[in-house]
């Protein structure tokens, strides 16, 4: 535990025990831990992340819970149940948690990672503690096999006891829709809301990270820019400047010591500043395409897709 909470407040990701399966956790709050989630991973995207409580109390200081969602949530808290809800003015999270919406999928989980919470006082986001791509982890041996060379510390508290990952639901006005089927069956769900669960039309998951036009500036992306145009603001990345930069409406650098950790963790925010300059253009200046530069050129392009574009 003293381990656990020491790796947190240094920005680091601590793979732990929950109920469903191991998680890879870091501070919800903290672009740059969120950033070595990812990295930790090896996720070639940003899907919005799953943020974890300790109690209804943080959850409200986090998103708005509308009565139904409270209702679900003191009925199976802690336990497998996300609940897919609308950010407070405020929120602490960072957007890179929730991959730029205005969502946040929030759960409390049971035991180990609960209290590990409580302690730290913050949330933590955590995704399942695998590989991308590789099986989900639910001891701490396969958390090891997969992760050991890329994380400090995975806390053993033995098999997890649901070994799925949880049930993720949306309030949508009075209705209950299924977005992820998990550890918490429907008919459980529907015994305590009331309602039938609506499940979405033809897909089983609602990942929203993975829309071709997901995080959608009003502005558009002119992506690998080696020149500023007029009227155009500028995304900077590393050391030098693209030419013309002097004149940018409006200028951000992800990282002037061309550093992707810290790019990913600025992404959303420095694309919402840019936007909110009224720049119709953003130039962005090419960044790497190795290790967190992956995820930061898929982000990019998702940004730079026509709007309205399919899934996938
Ligand atoms: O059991 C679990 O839920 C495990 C343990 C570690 O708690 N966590 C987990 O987290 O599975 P993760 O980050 O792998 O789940 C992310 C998924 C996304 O792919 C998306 O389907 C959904 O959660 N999600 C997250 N935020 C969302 C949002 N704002 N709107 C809709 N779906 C969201
Ligand atoms: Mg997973």
């Amino acid at each position: 535990m003293e381990t656990a909470l020491a790796l947190l407040r240094a920005g680091e990701v601590v793979a732990v025990p929950t109920e469903t399966v191991y998680g890879l956790a870091a501070d919800a709050t903290n672009g740059e831990a969120v950033a070595r989630i990812f990295e930790a991973k090896g996720r070639p995207s940003f899907n919005p992340l799953i943020v974890h409580v300790a109690s209804i109390e943080m959850a409200d200081r986090l998103a708005r819970l509308d009565p139904l969602s409270r209702r679900l949530a003191e009925a199976f808290w802690p336990g497998p149940l996300t609940l897919v809800l609308a950010l407070t003015e405020n929120s602490p999270v960072h957007p890179l948690a929730t991959a730029g919406l205005e969502t946040v999928g929030l759960r409390m989980p049971l035991g180990f990672a609960a209290d590990l919470i409580a302690r730290f006082g913050r949330p933590l986001a955590a995704p399942s503690a695998n590989l991308s791509g590789r099986i989900t982890a639910t001891t701490a041996k396969a958390v090891a096999g997969q992760l050991a060379d890329r994380i400090k510390l995975v806390v053993d508290g033995g098999a997890s006891p649901v070994g799925v990952e949880s049930t993720i639901v949306k309030v949508e006005r009075d209705a209950l829709r299924l977005l992820r089927p998990g550890g918490v069956t429907v008919r459980a769900l529907e015994a305590i809301s009331d309602r039938p669960v609506l499940r979405s039309a033809g897909k089983a998951i609602e990942a929203p990270g993975m829309m071709v036009s997901h995080y959608a500036p009003r502005a558009a992306l002119r992506l690998d820019a080696s020149h500023v145009g007029d009227g155009e603001a500028l995304l900077a990345f590393g050391p030098s400047r693209a030419m013309g930069f002097a004149k940018a409406a409006a200028m951000r650098n992800l990282s002037p010591q061309g550093d992707l950790r810290e790019a990913a963790a600025n992404l959303f925010a420095d694309l919402q500043a840019l936007d909110a300059s009224g720049a119709g253009v953003i130039a962005v200046e090419p960044v790497p395409n190795d290790g967190l530069g992956e995820a930061i050129n898929d982000r990019l392009s998702r940004a730079a897709a026509p709007r309205g574009e399919g899934s996938e």
